[in-house]
C-alpha cells in the first residue's frame, strides 16, 4: 500500500478520514499495518501489502472469494498461458469496444497475484474491499469498471445502484453481467447449483471434472445436429450445431477447452458452480439499471455468455 492512497480512501463505515500505522514498509510500500478511523475508530488491517476491508468474515462474499481463489492457486499458471492472456486482452476489446489494453498485460484474478505483478507500479493502488461497502466518497471514479463481479453479489441490481454512486458527473461505468440461457439450461443450473453450492471446493472440483469429462466426450464427437425449425418454448432457433455446443447452450453446462486443456475445463465448471450467487440477466433488465440510475448506455454487446454494456453519468 503506497501512503498517497489515504488522501483518496475513507473509512466505510462512517465515510471519515483514517490514521496509519506502519508495522513494517519497503521502499514506499507499508507491507504490514492497520487503518484506523479517526472518527468510528474502526480498524482494517494491511498485510502482505493490501488494506483489507472485508472484516466480516460472515459475509457471504468470503464464501465467493474463497472459491476463486482455491481455483486461482490451483490453475494460476493457466491464466499466464500465451493463448488465455490474448484471449482475455481480445475480451477487453471486443466486449468493451476498448482501443488499447493500455499498460495492462492481463488481469489476473486474486489481488494478492495482481500485487505481486504490479504493486510497484507509482499509479496503481490495490485494495481488498466488498463491492457492496467501499471505502471511497461518492462520485470519487471518473471510470469503473467491474467485469463479471455484479452478479456474483447477493443482488446484482442494488450493487450496481451502489456502485454508481461512486461515479463522478460525466463518468463512465463499464459492466459485464451473464446472460439468461435458454429455459431448461436455466432449470437445470438452478437445480445442480442448489446442491453445488453447498458442495467443498473439493467435492465441487470433483463434479467439475465430471462437466469437463462430459464436455469433452460430447466435444470429441465432432458431430452437428440440425433442428429443422425454431423450438420458441425451449429457446431453441433452428439451425446446424456441434452437439458439444447444443447442449451447452441449451441444457446442461459441461464446459470443454477446445485447446484441450483440462485443468482450465475445471476452472471454467468450477466457476460456474460453486460461488453462492451467479445470477443471469436479460438485456432489458440491464437497460432498466442504467435508466433508473440516470446513465445514458453508451455502447451495449449480447453475447450468448453475457452482457457487456457502458453508459456515462450525466454531466
Ligand atoms: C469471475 S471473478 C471475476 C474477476 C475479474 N474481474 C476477472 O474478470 O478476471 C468474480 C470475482 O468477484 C469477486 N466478488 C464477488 N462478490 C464480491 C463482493 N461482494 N465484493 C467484491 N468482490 C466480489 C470474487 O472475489 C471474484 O474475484
Ligand atoms: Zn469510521
Amino acid at each position: 500500500m503506497k501512503p498517497s492512497i489515504l488522501e483518496h480512501i475513507v473509512c466505510p463505515t462512517c465515510r471519515s478520514d483514517f490514521k496509519l500505522l506502519t508495522k513494517s514498509k519497503l521502499k514506499n510500500e507499508i507491507k504490514e499495518g492497520t487503518l484506523i478511523c479517526v472518527k468510528c475508530k474502526d480498524k482494517f488491517k494491511i498485510t502482505k501489502g493490501i488494506p483489507r476491508f472485508v472484516v466480516d468474515l460472515t459475509k457471504d462474499f468470503v464464501r465467493t472469494e474463497m472459491a476463486f481463489s482455491a481455483k486461482w492457486k490451483n490453475h494460476h499458471r493457466n491464466h499466464h498461458a500465451k493463448d488465455w492472456v490474448n484471449w482475455q486482452k481480445n475480451w477487453f476489446l471486443e466486449r468493451f469496444d476498448w482501443k488499447s489494453i493500455g499498460q495492462f498485460n492481463t488481469f489476473l484474478k486474486s489481488v494478492d497475484f495482481a500485487y505481486k505483478k504490479y504493486g510497484t507500479s507509482s499509479n496503481i493502488h490495490f485494495i481488498q474491499a466488498d463491492i457492496r461497502q467501499l471505502p471511497f466518497r461518492k462520485t470519487f471514479f471518473d471510470y469503473i469498471f467491474s467485469d463479471q463481479v455484479l452478479h456474483h453479489t447477493k443482488n446484482t441490481s442494488t450493487s450496481f445502484k451502489y456502485l454508481t454512486k461512486f461515479l463522478a458527473k460525466s463518468g463512465f461505468i463499464s459492466i459485464y453481467v451473464y446472460n439468461k440461457k435458454a429455459p431448461i439450461r436455466e432449470y437445470v443450473d438452478d437445480y445442480i447449483r442448489k446442491r453445488t453450492v453447498k458442495m467443498s471446493v473439493r467435492e465441487c472440483t470433483e463434479f467439475s471434472k465430471d462437466m469437463a469429462y462430459l464436455g469433452r466426450t460430447l466435444s470429441k464427437l465432432r458431430k452437428k445436429i440440425t433442428i429443422p425449425r425454431d423450438i420458441p418454448l425451449l429457446g431453441v432457433k433452428a439451425g446446424t450445431y456441434d452437439i458439444q455446443r447444443f447442449v451447452y447452450w441449451n441444457f446442461l453446462k459441461c464446459f470443454w477447452d477446445e485447446s484441450d486443456n483440462f485443468q482450465r475445463s475445471v476452472g471454467v465448471n468450477f466457476d460456474w458452480y460453486y460461488p453462492k450467487f451467479a445470477y443471469r440477466h436479460t438485456v432489458s433488465e440491464v437497460k432498466k439499471w442504467f435508466r433508473d440510475a440516470k446513465l445514458k448506455i453508451t455502447t451495449l454487446k449480447e453475447i450468448e455468455s453475457g452482457i457487456s454494456v457502458t453508459g456515462r453519468k450525466k454531466s
